[in-house]
Parts: C-alpha cells; structure tokens; sequence
C-alpha cells in the first residue's frame, strides 16, 4: 500500500514537472503593447525621410489590426555620440524595441551593449552593420536590401539605353566617357553600387572611359557642386552619368542647368532609390532611370519584425538568412513609373 502512494507521487511529480517544463519552452509574450524607439543618421536625408514616412504608416495598419503601438524618433544628426545617448534616453522611456540606422555602421558596440544589458531587440536599417557585430548578441535584426543587386541593376539600365539609343555616345568614339557621383565612403551602398554597376557594363561589353569619381555623400547640392567642377574639366565630354542615389543624380541635373548646358549635350543621368524627386524627374524624361529602393517593403518589414520581436512571435517572420531581412530592388524607368508613382 505505501509503495503505491509513493508511486502515485512520484508519477503526480513527474506530470508537474512535464506541465512545468511545456510551459516554459512557450514564447511568453513580454508585453501586447509596442513602444519603439528609432534613431535615424539624418533626418534631412531623402530616402530615410520617405521612409520614415512609410514606417509611420505601417504603424498606423498595426494600430487598426488592434496592435498597439507607440514610437519615439531621434535624429542623430550625423554624431555616433549623440546617437548612443539617444539609445539609452530611449531604453529608459521604456521602450521595448529599437530600429537603429547607424551613424558610423563600424561603431554600434555602445549600443548593442546597452540594448543587451536592459534586453530590447536592436533592429538595424538601411546602414549595415559589418557581420561581425551582428553576431554580439542574438537579438540584433537587419532590414534592407542588398546594395550588389542594385549595383548590377544600375548598370544593366545603362546598358539597354546604349545599346538602344546610339546618340548617346555623342562623339562618337564608339567608348561611353562616365563619371560616378559616389555616396559616403564606408557605407556599403556606396562602394559596392559602384563596381558592380561598372562592372555590369564591362561584362556585357559596353566600352567605357572613367572621367571621374566623385563622392558627394548622397547630397544633391555636394552633387552639384562635384558636377559643376568636373564639367569645369570636361566640358561637354560626359556621356554617362551614374549616381549611387537620385539625390546626387537631381544635383548633377542641377549643375547642368546652372551652366546653361544645351539639352543636344547632355548625358544621361541614372539614379538609384525611386524618391518622389527622383520619380517624378524619371516621368519628366530628365533622368533615364533609376532603380527602386522598397521604402514601403523596408517599412512593412521594420514594423512586423517589431511587433513580433516584443510579442514573442518571431517565428511568423520570414528571414533572407539569419537575422537578415533584405528587400529586392527594382528597375524603373519611363515605360513603367507610372506603377512607382503614388
Ligand atoms: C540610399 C541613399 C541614402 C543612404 C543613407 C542608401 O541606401 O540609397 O539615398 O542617402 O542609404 O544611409
Ligand atoms: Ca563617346
């Protein structure tokens, strides 16, 4: 009789143990309520301007889905300093997710040092931090896109309208003289937009002569400015010119238009990012192209992965790999902008 209690007893020990183990490898949602904090380089900059805008909205569909949230932005205004203070501000104001676009994408150790001592989730954008850091701690995210692919897309716009429009080698040399309006050195859009967009073009036999590269830092009036030098130099020899964003591209227009340049001279201009300017300009037949950055894709992906992350239901999330979410880009040009345009 008593080794069947004690049997009994154990067994009861046994189910509570099975009930209790169950119930902590379930996802206990930390909070229903998201409050996240952003810090953004530079708010004056366009693409992170517009994409800030569509972040905003995609809050609002949470909000309808019955999903609470609040957000807090920061503008770090080009300090990494300012921007690791603005993190703890915004740690302790309670919020329980972070959307981190970096100053300095070489630098983010303070902050993920903080984010980890108080555990809220750090999703970066639109700056990649290099892999390395990514793999401090297992709760930082990415969303953007991959700055190869838009790279390759720039250059094969480049190449269709060479090969469609022969004027565009305007001296006929049968080589395409082209300049580069770089944006910020060590961001990966920059470097890698430009070799590969180059590189597109060697492949698939364009002949090309570099006049010039320029960094302009993303900037439209740099751009001008960088464009207003090299036509100093060059004159009306530009054939080509490829921007690493649209905003460097309009700035390069802009030179040409302060030097009261013929329209029979001028190059043709290809961006990358599809901002309202740059659309429009791509509508207006000024630019020949640019290639779509998915600020509304980037934004849906942010807000989802921020809900999830403080929900506990990250498993709902599709990654490109990893922690990585990566939008694709697009090519857009006057025969399908009116599918861009709002
Ligand atoms: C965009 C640029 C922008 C930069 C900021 C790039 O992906 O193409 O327009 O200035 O990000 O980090
Ligand atoms: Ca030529």
């Amino acid at each position: 009789m008593k080794g069947k209690k004690r049997l009994a007893e154990i067994i009861i020990l046994c189910m509570g143990m099975y009930v209790l183990c169950a119930c902590s490898k379930q996802k206990v949602p930390v909070s229903d309520k998201i409050y996240v904090g952003i810090t953004c380089y530079d708010q004056s900059d366009t693409f992170l301007s517009e994409l800030l805008v569509c972040f905003k909205e995609e809050l609002k569909i949470l909000n309808q889905k019955g999903i609470e949230t609040t957000m807090t932005v920061r503008n770090a205004d080009r300090s990494q300093r300012v921007q690791n203070d603005q993190v703890k501000e915004l740690i302790n104001a309670g919020c329980n997710v972070l959307c981190v676009n970096l100053v300095d994408r070489a630098d983010p150790s303070e902050i993920i040092d903080v984010a980890k001592e108080h555990d809220v989730p750090i999703i970066f954008f639109n700056r990649e931090p290099v892999a390395e850091d990514m793999k401090q701690w297992d709760k930082l995210y990415y969303v953007g896109a991959d700055a190869k692919q838009s790279g390759v897309l720039q250059g094969e716009l480049a190449v269709e309208m060479i090969q469609k429009n022969s004027q565009i080698d305007h001296n006929k040399d049968g080589k395409i003289q082209y300049v580069v309006l770089e944006g910020e050195a060590g961001h990966q859009d920059a470097i890698i937009r430009t070799e590969n967009a180059v590189d597109t073009l060697n492949q698939k036999g364009i002949e090309l002569e570099k006049l010039s590269y320029q960094i302009a830092n993303w900037n439209r009036a740099q751009a001008q400015n960088r464009m207003e030098q090299i036509l100093g130099q060059y004159k009306n020899r530009v054939e080509l010119v490829l921007a690493n964003n649209d905003d460097m591209a309009l700035g390069a227009m802009d030179a040409y238009k302060k030097l009261n340049y013929t329209e029979a001279v001028l190059p043709v201009f290809i961006g990358i990012d599809g901002t309202d300017m740059g659309l429009k300009a791509v509508e207006d037949s000024m630019m020949a192209g640019t290639v779509y950055n998915d600020k509304e894709g980037q934004a849906r992906a942010i807000a989802e992965l921020s809900a999830a992350l403080v929900t506990g239901e990250e498993d709902k999330i599709e990654f490109s790999k990893g922690n990585y979410i990566y939008l694709p880009y697009s090519k857009v040009t006057k025969e399908n902008v009116h599918e861009y345009l709002n």
